[in-house]
């Protein structure tokens, strides 16, 4: 790819995910076809393709969850093409678009690289995530003490209902399809008919990935990462763990994953409340918050 002239921006449509799928492979990304399928089933009209000669070199989509609050992710720009203003452009788009919606707070997890450009156009820190990294044989693999939650039977629209709670505004959507691609990773705990935590995960392009994280104590977060470690093929195992939370990465190092790269948590507009922030040992993932 060469030259930075002629570059046009356009939406994206379902023929271009192969296109995004090589930007996330040339920026050794995790995520799938049906993570831009997610993105694109909940509002194609907000996701967008950078074009150079007929060829897509940059990608962002937005998602809007409820009313508030709206997600930036897969700002990605083809490694040729970088420092020419197209990442600044999509980022740009994404944010009129999303404004045209109605107010909302537009949040998104910056990598180092993406922070200055979200920071230039208006994005404050929020908070710091850290994602860990598990390559080598976690030491509470098949632990006695994982528990058979689809024993407990807790009710997916509970999960999602806590998970709004938790996160700040519903995502009952993205949520019904992650569970519908991976139900093995989702797992509930629940006591005298109270929820007290629960996980979704993926299997990414690389790694299976943990999150949302979610419990209410120590002891119900580690039973639930355990359950994890159980039911993942084996392979590299990611989890994008909030750092100022007061135990997840604590028993991540102790289930033998190890940090891998700082992302922020960056948001424009007012800092969205409600939100049960104590909760969340985990995001979702970079891409959907
Ligand atoms: C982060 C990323 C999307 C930025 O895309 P980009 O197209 O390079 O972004 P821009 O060109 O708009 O801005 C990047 C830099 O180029 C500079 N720049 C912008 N227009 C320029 C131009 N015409 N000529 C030279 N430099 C230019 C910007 O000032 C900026 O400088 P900085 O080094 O001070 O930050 C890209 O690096 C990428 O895909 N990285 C890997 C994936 C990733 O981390 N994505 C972000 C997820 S949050």
């Amino acid at each position: 790819m060469s030259g930075s002239g002629n570059v046009h921006l356009r939406q994206m449509a379902r023929q271009d995910v192969a296109a995004g799928m090589e930007l996330v492979q040339a920026a050794g990304w995790n995520q799938t076809e049906a993570d831009w399928n997610r993105f694109l089933d909940a509002n194609s009209e907000g996701c967008f393709v950078a074009e150079a000669e007929s060829t897509v070199c940059g990608t962002a989509a937005t998602i809007i969850y409820g009313h508030q609050l709206a997600w930036i992710g897969m700002v990605l720009v083809h490694p040729d093409m970088r420092g020419r203003g197209i990442g600044t452009r999509l980022l740009r788009s994404a944010v009129e678009y999303l404004e045209s919606r109605g107010p909302l707070v537009i949040k998104l997890d910056a990598t180092p690289q993406g922070r200055p450009v979200y920071q230039r156009l208006g994005f404050e820190p929020e908070y710091e995530i850290e994602r860990w990294k598990l390559t080598a044989t976690p030491s509470l693999h098949s632990a006695p003490g994982a528990i058979p939650l689809d024993d407990d039977k807790p009710d997916i629209e509970d999960v999602i209902a806590l998970d709004a709670e938790a996160f700040g505004a519903s995502r009952s959507a993205l949520l019904h399809s992650v569970h519908r691609d991976a139900p093995e990773f989702t797992a509930a705990i629940s006591a005298e008919g109270r929820l007290l935590g629960y996980t979704f995960g993926r299997h990414g392009l690389h790694a299976d990935h943990l999150g949302p994280w979610v419990a209410e104590d120590q002891e119900i977060a580690r039973r639930l990462l355990e359950t994890f470690l159980d039911r993942s093929t084996g392979r590299c195992l990611i989890v994008d763990c909030v750092k100022a939370h007061p135990f997840a990465a604590t028993l991540l190092g102790s289930a033998g994953f190890e940090f891998s790269r700082p992302l922020t948590r960056m948001v424009r507009r007012a800092v969205q409340s409600g939100r049960r922030s104590g909760l969340v040992c985990a995001i979702l993932g970079p891409e959907f918050g």
